[in-house]
């Protein structure tokens, strides 16, 4: 059941929410009407039959619950089933951040809560980027390499281990990133923390998305926070996600939208 926090800011959203006839931004009334509401002709099939094939597996996971964001106790064991209904994007959603990542032209990608690698497998199909996925529960991250395997995707490398050390790691060593998407450890002071690192690594060109901007009233202040950031251009709240853009030129824009 949606919490009390859940329906405020839906129907906040919803209050908010604009259509094409009140973008006066080239660049933005472009991203809405080629990539917001593009209807899908195509789909993914495979990947899509993995997502079923998941869901309904009953091979039992040892978790180490590192951030979640839910109030009650994760089980230490789960499913790969219970985590493939309850933990991974949808989708519509998969879709999108692929539209986007083709959109954008991005190549280096970092992608913050593999999962079980649906996700991942999504934005792999835009062959020249290289997608760095970053997991620290040991058995899902097993999965995930099983799945990696299975599709033959070769331009994904998987991060093994705790964000809170690996992603420091990561952008001591690396060029600047184009594309990231936070679905991690829903917290506040972890996502303060992941995108102020971050933002060491970003240009003008990149594009953030924060997953579960509204799951909770610490991960809406996370985002008011940083969609206000002096670095953040342009920013578009799609409810499930918040999506944030680092060119000055945008001059500072918000947008609530909904993914048509
Ligand atoms: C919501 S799921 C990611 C879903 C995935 N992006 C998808 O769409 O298929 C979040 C994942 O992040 C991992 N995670 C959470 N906090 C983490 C941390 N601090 N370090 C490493 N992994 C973490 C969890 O183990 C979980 O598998």
């Amino acid at each position: 059941m949606p919490s009390f926090h859940q329906v405020k800011s839906y129907l906040d959203h919803w209050l908010h929410e604009v259509d094409e006839h009140s973008i006066h931004s080239p660049f933005f009334f472009d991203l809405y009407s080629k990539v917001v509401t593009k209807k899908y002709k195509s789909d993914l099939p495979v990947l899509e039959n993995l997502r079923w094939d998941m869901e309904s597996n009953k091979t039992v996971l040892s978790i180490n619950d590192l951030g979640s964001g839910q109030h009650h106790k994760t089980p230490s064991q789960r499913t790969i089933g219970e985590i493939a209904r309850t933990s991974l994007t949808p989708y519509q959603y998969a879709m999108f951040y692929l539209d986007l990542l083709y959109y954008t032209k991005s190549h280096r990608v970092v992608e913050l809560g593999t999962s079980l690698g649906l996700t991942t497998l999504y934005l792999a199909q835009k062959k020249d980027a290289t997608i760095y996925t970053f997991e620290g529960s040991h058995d899902i991250a097993n999965v995930a390499l099983t799945n990696f395997e299975w599709a033959g995707r070769k331009n994904i490398e998987l991060i093994e281990g705790n964000i809170n050390s690996t992603l420091r790691k990561f952008l001591q060593s690396t060029n600047k990133v184009d594309f990231v998407l936070m679905d991690a450890n829903h917290r506040y002071g972890p996502t303060m923390l992941y995108y102020q690192q971050l933002t060491k690594r970003l240009s003008g060109k990149s594009i953030v998305i924060i997953d579960d901007i509204h799951r909770s009233a610490e991960m809406e202040k996370a985002w008011r926070e940083i969609r206000t950031d002096v670095l953040v251009y342009g920013s578009v709240d799609l409810y499930r996600c918040g999506i944030l853009f680092f060119d000055p030129s945008m001059n500072k824009q918000h947008f609530v939208w909904s993914l048509k």
